[in-house]
Parts: structure tokens; sequence; C-alpha cells
């Protein structure tokens, strides 16, 4: 048998009802989620998701970094706590990797690819500081340094997990590519093929550490590929909220073969099935989600009742929820138009103006050009 055996199955089969509905939903209520809010608030919305994504991947693994303390790293004021710091670095990795992966900056010539991968886990790693690159095996109390980008020469354990030793590491990459980055999966085939590439992607286990954070931002980036995948929705949010099940179901299609009627292949064939199926769910989870977040309605009134706080506190002017109401629901603002927006003479629509620009809720497209939201 040779080493790349042991991944098969790659893919459920064909013609397997469920999970194709599943893929037909993640695709209608991905495309009904884009197009309930204007491309310019997606953006700045991207922002606020990343982030988001960041906290709940790293949650995964343990790391509780508050999202006050990643919206700090983003503007570079790290803490004196080192390992308050620490984790700070690590998150604002995550945020930019995932920026690059959504801004298009991402290599080319698809991402379910051995290249990608490793691309992935150079970009995150070499944002983070020394320190945070050493693992200790539990068995033999060696330090071992982790490599961006570079696949691991010794054997890992993972739960109850044994990966493959790492001689096989390639011929075991070269057939996850070959399944995964094929050009004749169909549509809905290829979003089923995240999910399975998620868990064999992990089965793998093809780096010394970072394998889930990398494994999360590819799932992310192969969504995006697959046409249903954008900065305002994140699977690593619902992983992390459904841990227990996640880690449970990935042991579940880490299995051999339970049997004759579980498939043919190495690896049990129900178990990567149900893998697709909950990975599938989660998705759809979390676009809904976002849905009712985003509902302009909802949005709104959550922007409004923030703003009421804020002026009964005295730091903003009254007139405030008018602009933001129109720059939220147009995207954009001219500044000659806060007069009109706040029914204030022109110079108080003025200071109402750059109170919101101040605070950040804002933010100007240059010095005197139209305004944007800037959260
Ligand atoms: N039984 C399992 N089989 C395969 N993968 C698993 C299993 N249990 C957990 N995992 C995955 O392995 C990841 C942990 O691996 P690894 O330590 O390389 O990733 P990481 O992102 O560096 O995490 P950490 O921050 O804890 O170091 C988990 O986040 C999860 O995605
Ligand atoms: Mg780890």
């Amino acid at each position: 048998m040779s080493d790349a055996a042991a991944l098969e199955p790659m893919l459920p089969p064909d013609q397997d009802r469920e999970l194709e509905d599943l893929a037909a939903d993640v695709i209608a209520k991905s495309a009904h989620l884009s197009a309930q809010i204007t491309p310019l608030v997606a953006q700045a919305v991207g922002d606020l998701v990343r982030s988001m994504n960041c906290y709940y991947s790293n949650l995964i693994e343990g790391h509780d970094t508050n999202p006050r303390d990643i919206e700090r790293a983003l503007e570079s004021d790290y803490s004196r706590d080192p390992q308050r710091r620490v984790l700070q670095h690590e998150a604002r990795a995550h945020i930019e990797v995932q920026r690059l992966i959504d801004s298009g900056e991402a290599p080319g010539g698809g991402v379910a690819k051995v290249q990608y991968v490793r691309w992935l886990h150079m970009e995150f790693c070499r944002r983070l500081p020394d320190e945070l690159l050493w693992v200790t095996n539990p068995d033999t109390g060696d330090r071992l340094r982790v490599v961006p980008g570079e696949f691991r020469q010794a054997a890992v354990k993972v739960g109850r997990h044994v990966p493959p030793a790492p001689e096989t590491l390639l011929a075991l990459l070269d057939r996850f590519e070959e399944a995964y980055a094929s050009p004749n999966l169909s549509a809905i085939r290829r979003i089923i093929a995240t999910g399975a590439a998620h868990h064999r992607l992990l089965w793998i286990h093809p780096f010394l550490d970072g394998n889930g954070r990398v494994a999360r931002l590819l799932s992310h980036a192969m969504l995006r590929e697959a046409g249903v995948g954008n900065s305002l929705w994140s699977v690593a949010r619902g992983l992390a909220r459904r841990v227990n099940e996640y880690r449970a179901a990935l042991s579940n299609a880490d299995a051999s073969r339970q049997g004759d009627f579980d498939g043919r292949g190495a690896r049990s064939l129900a178990g990567l099935r149900d893998f697709c199926v909950f990975f599938l769910k989660t998705c759809l989870d979390q676009i809904e989600f976002m849905q009712s977040l985003l509902q302009p309605a909802q949005m709104l009134r959550r922007m409004k009742l923030y703003v009421d706080d804020e002026i009964a506190a005295g730091s903003l002017p009254k007139g405030a929820m008018g602009l933001l109401r129109e720059v939220f629901l147009t995207g954009e603002m001219e500044r000659g138009r806060a007069a009109e927006l706040t029914g204030y003479r022109e110079r108080r629509a003025r200071d109402t103006l750059s109170a919101l620009l101040d605070r950040g809720l804002l933010t100007p497209t240059s010095p005197k050009g139209p305004v944007r939201l800037g959260f």
C-alpha cells in the first residue's frame, strides 16, 4: 500500500442527498448575506469579522485574547505583560493573514495546494515572536523550533491521534492537492470538499505547530475560492462555539475503516461524511447568524442604542445618528451634506461630523473627501 492510500477516501461519494442540499443551502444563503449590505459597509464590517474570526480561532487552542487586546494589537499598542503581548502578536498575525486572503493577495493558482498551505503557515508564523516558535515534546522534553512554512521532521500527537510519519508527508500532501484542487469538482462538490480537506489536513498534521489555525485559514480561503466565503462570516467562530463537537467529529474521522459497510478506503467513510455534514452545518449556522446580525434594521437599532448612550453621557452631539444612518445605508457621505442631514446650521453640523471622525465611528476617504463607516 502506498503512503498516500492512508488518506482515502478523499470525498464522500456523489449523490449524497443531505450533503448536496447542505452545500446548495450554503450557496444560496451566502449570496443572500452578501446582497444584504452595500459593498462599502461590507468592507468596514470585514475588519470586525476578521477580529472575531481570529478571536475564536485562538479560543479553540485555549489562547484567550480579549477583543480589546486584539484591537490594541492592530494599532501596534502591545501590553507590557509578556503573556498578553504574546497573545496579541498571535491575534494580529491571524488577522493579517486573513486580510491577505480576503484581499486576494495570496498566491494564485489554487488554494488546496501544498504551496498554498506552506504559504499560510509561513505568513502566519513569520509574524510571531520567537518565543512562540518553539514546541516541547511532552515525552522526551526536547525543544524543537517551528520553522515558518516548513513541514515537521518529528513525530507528533494530537489528542488520541498519532499523525503519519514525517517521511510520508510529501506523498500525502500530493494526494491532498490532487483531490481537493482538482478542476473536475462541480460547484457543489467543491463546497463539500472544503470540509473533507479540513479534516484530512489536520489528520496529516504537516507542521510541528499551528496546524489548527492553518486549517481554519485554509477553509476560509477554500470557501472564498468556491464563491461562498467572504469577509462577512467566519467558519472559525462556528467551530469554536462547538469545540467539543468539533474535536469529536475530527477524532471520529481519524478512525480507520469500520468493517465492510464503511467504504473501501483506509479511513472510515462514515467518519468523513459526518465531519462534512458537521462542517457544512457550522457554515450555515454562521451565515445565518451574521445575516441576522447585519440586518439593516437591527444594526441601525443597535447603533442607535449605542449613540443614545453616548449622547446621554455627553460624548456625542445629538445629531450624530442622522449622519451614521446615512453612511450606513448608502456607504459613503459627502461632508457638505452634514447640515442637511442633522438639521443643524453649518458650524454645528461640522462639529458633529468632527466628533464622529474623532471617535473613529466615521473615517475620511481623503482630507476633504467623503466619509465612510469607521468600525
Ligand atoms: N483528533 C484530532 N484529529 C485531527 N486533528 C485534531 C484532533 N483534535 C484536534 N485537532 C486539531 O488540531 C489542532 C491543534 O493542532 P496544533 O497544535 O498544530 O494547532 P495550533 O493552531 O498550533 O494549536 P495551538 O495553538 O494549541 O498550538 C486543533 O485546533 C484541531 O484543529
Ligand atoms: Mg499547537
